[in-house]
């Protein structure tokens, strides 16, 4: 098993409207995909011009895992995202090779991309997600 290219490195904001002119003005990022996705209680746009992304989440909601980092840590760095060709036979090979998943099964993220995230007890601290792409 081979992790491809980072996809994107997810920041945790408090206010997307206030970030994205930062990265759009300031630094030339090109905005992608915005959605809420209010099954994780957050709202997310992917910016940058590839291949590799910057992922801005905001929580949209008090009792979730990003709202506590916000409240915890403040704005910033929260995961990392590899790409993989093949999820569902990655996350399967990692469980069998004793990495902690936080997601057995590949679940519908940001754009419409298939992901699932890892323990950061499996991977030196750092929240790490992959992301099925070709
Ligand atoms: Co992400």
């Amino acid at each position: 098993m081979q992790l491809g290219l980072i996809h994107h490195v997810g920041y945790v904001v408090a206010d997307l409207d206030a970030e994205i002119p930062v990265y759009r003005d300031r630094l030339g990022m090109d905005v992608g995909v915005r959605e809420v996705m209010p099954d994780q209680g957050v709202e997310a746009v992917m910016l940058g011009n590839g291949p590799s992304y910057i992922e801005l989440i905001a929580p949209v909601a008090d009792d979730t895992g990003v709202a506590r980092f916000l409240a915890k840590r403040g704005p910033g760095m929260h995961h990392v995202a590899f790409a993989v060709p093949h999820l569902e036979s990655t996350l399967r090979e990692l469980a069998d090779s004793g990495v902690e998943l936080i997601d057995s099964a590949p679940r519908r993220g940001l754009g419409g991309h298939m992901v699932a995230f890892l323990h950061p007890r499996s991977t030196g601290g750092v929240l790490t997600e992959l992301v099925e792409a070709h």
